[in-house]
């Protein structure tokens, strides 16, 4: 039996959730509004609020679970990667934690974690599984042959999809984060113009040139048409996103031959839109994979996944010390 208490505040969301044996009695997250108007993340301003939202939201999340904090048996953090000073809360409440209730603490990697957010419900892949991880600061191929042995075969060499998403929406006007906004716009939309889909070889993803490919493109039609962006802005969406899809899927397709698995997995943040998780689906029609996307609340960054990872390090006795530090790079 084990009843973990978990933190994540690698980025810009306060989450904390109580996971019992593996199954999530609550997870609740406190998203932060300031970031909006500066068009993406202020880390100073996301460790502020980081502080004032840890111990309301652990409240809440104990008590959502039922569980005081004297029936926890262990704290589990993501220690990173992530943004050093929003870690640093969340490690420090960890440990401030762990040694007032005199309890073994956790550290967990956030990757990891996005990729182990499956094991949060059911249907739970059978190891070993291939595991495509898009968030706002990582793209990564993952074979995941258990729990804790997980291998990176593919990765971003420059932005993330997120990022792509994000810095393409910037550059349209539209608010951050810009990925569920493109998704939305996309959805009436239909992708007419030919993005840049520059390939670093191999397994690897390379985003940088979408930008530019998006900024000279929407430069000459300007030229061409008086407000071209405003007119079209659906198809705008729906060519930057089918930029970015192709790619991911053409990547996933080649990893998939490359290692044998069939069995397939999304994770992070932009495994939130809509296209991709329907064009994963029907790529896998075609080829014969099983398929796993998580639910939406456990695809962007949450506790339950660093809660649910927790668990299989606290089956194996996995503990850190109170000198553990947090890793913006790890
Ligand atoms: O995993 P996540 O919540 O945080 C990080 O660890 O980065 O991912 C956030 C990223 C942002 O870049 C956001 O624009 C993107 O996920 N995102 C989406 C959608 N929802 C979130 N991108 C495309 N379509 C969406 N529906
Ligand atoms: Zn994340």
């Amino acid at each position: 039996m084990s009843t973990i208490l978990a933190i994540e505040s690698s980025c810009d969301d306060t989450s904390a959730a109580v996971v019992r044996d593996g199954r999530v009695l609550s997870n609740v997250t406190a998203s932060q509004g300031v970031h909006v108007e500066y068009g993406g993340v202020v880390p100073e301003y996301a460790s502020r609020a980081h502080q004032r939202n840890i111990v309301p939201t652990v409240e809440v999340a104990l008590r959502r679970a039922g569980v005081s904090g004297a029936d926890v048996d262990a704290v589990a953090f993501t220690r990173g990667p992530g943004l050093i000073g929003s870690l640093m809360v969340g490690v420090s409440f960890a440990k401030a934690f762990a040694l007032a209730r005199n309890i073994p603490l956790i550290e967990v990697d956030h990757m990891q974690a996005h990729v182990l957010a499956h094991f949060a419900e059911e249907p739970k892949p059978e190891f070993p599984f291939l595991c495509l991880t898009v968030s706002g600061g990582h793209t990564q191929l993952v074979v995941v042959r258990s729990a804790l042995e997980q291998e990176i075969i593919g990765r971003t060499i420059d932005d993330a999809a997120g990022e792509a998403f994000d810095k393409s929406g910037k550059l349209l006007g539209l608010p951050y984060p810009a990925g569920p906004e493109i998704d939305k716009l996309a959805a009436l939309g239909r992708p007419e113009l030919d993005f840049a889909q520059p390939d670093p070889g191999g397994l690897d993803f390379s985003f940088s040139g979408l930008k530019t490919s998006i900024l000279y493109t929407l430069q000459r039609k300007a030229r061409e048409e008086e407000d071209y962006v405003r007119n079209h802005l659906h198809d705008i969406c729906a060519s930057i996103q089918d930029a970015i899809i192709s790619t991911l899927l053409r990547k996933l397709i080649a990893a998939s031959e490359q290692t044998g698995l069939q069995r397939i997995a999304l994770a992070g943040g932009v495994s939130a839109n809509r296209e991709l998780r329907q064009r994963l689906e029907t790529t896998g029609t075609e080829r014969g994979w099983q398929t796993f996307v998580p639910r939406l609340e456990y695809c962007t960054d949450n506790a339950a996944m660093i809660g649910v990872t927790a668990t299989f390090k606290y089956e194996q006795g996995i503990f850190v010390g109170q000198d553990v530090a947090p890793a913006a790079r790890l």
